[in-house]
């Protein structure tokens, strides 16, 4: 059983080729937050995995609300693992996700980390040039693949929190904590109406207003999947990305 959430297809491309190499099956986050469903049932030879984007060196704001709500049935410390996508560095995340699962008295056995592009792109582009996509995917596929041996063998390594990482993740993380703010979205001309953004928003907060989208609440998840996957480029956020690419891993399904 392995729970993903993915703003670009990520997060979606590792948890289904972990899925398919440990014979399990994979369940999206944000349709289980769209339809309250918060309750499962583990298997008892089954593994529990959770593949989610790291954020500001953190755990993304709807993987906490989807813990925290959690309910696993026959849980009797069958073996947890998660493996986080970033573009680079993910700071204290496995400490602060492993904290969050032992409040639900969920064990976190093993932890690694894919890198893949950077669809950060707000303030700064993050994003690698479309010549390195190609290096980037082939390196983390064959790292996808001693990942599945790994979970397989029960033998996933956890990466330790040191000192340093601890504090680059207390610094960072609350820019993302308090920071997400709808306000600065807004779309271009070139919006048709199509109602992509609105139909993909894993918080379902775009509604349609005039045929184009509007943010309903002062904070998102800040997946970026609205702004990076509108087939026209017209979600813009500040005047920052209007030059910037956009980004959606090839290999995913179309389904996040
Ligand atoms: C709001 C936000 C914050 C991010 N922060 C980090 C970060 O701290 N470190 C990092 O290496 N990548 C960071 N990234 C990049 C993503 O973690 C990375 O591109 C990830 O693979 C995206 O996964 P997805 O395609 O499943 O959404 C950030 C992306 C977003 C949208």
């Amino acid at each position: 059983m392995i729970f993903y959430f993915s703003g670009t297809g990520n997060s979606m491309y590792v948890a289904q080729k972990i899925a398919l190499g440990i014979e399990d099956n994979f369940i999206s986050i944000s349709d289980c937050v769209k339809k309250q469903a918060y309750t499962f049932t583990v298997k008892d030879n089954e593994c529990i995995g959770f593949v989610f984007p790291t954020y500001f060196l953190g755990v993304p704001s709807i993987v906490i609300d989807f813990i925290e709500k959690l309910t696993l049935n026959n849980y009797k410390n069958q073996y947890t693992f998660s493996i986080i996508t970033c573009g680079q560095d993910y700071g204290n995340l496995f400490t602060q996700f492993e904290k969050l699962l032992s409040l639900k008295e969920i064990t976190l056995n093993g932890a690694s980390n894919v890198i893949y592009p950077d669809n950060y792109i707000l303030m700064f582009n993050l994003l690698p040039s479309k010549e390195k996509h190609k290096k980037m995917f082939t390196k983390a596929d064959n790292h996808i693949n001693s990942l599945i041996n790994q979970i397989k063998n029960k033998n996933l390594p956890f990466v330790r929190s040191t000192a340093w990482k601890y504090l680059k993740t207390r610094l960072m993380y609350p820019m993302y904590k308090y920071g997400r703010k709808t306000k600065h979205f807004y779309t271009t001309d070139a919006c048709n109406g199509c109602k992509l953004c609105q139909k993909i928003c894993p918080a379902n907060i775009i509604v349609m207003a005039d045929h184009k989208p509007t943010w309903q609440k002062d904070r998102c998840i800040q997946c970026l999947a609205c702004l990076h996957r509108c087939p026209q480029k017209a979600i813009q956020h500040k005047k920052r990305t209007e030059k910037r690419d956009r980004y959606v891993n090839p290999n995913s399904m179309n389904r996040m």
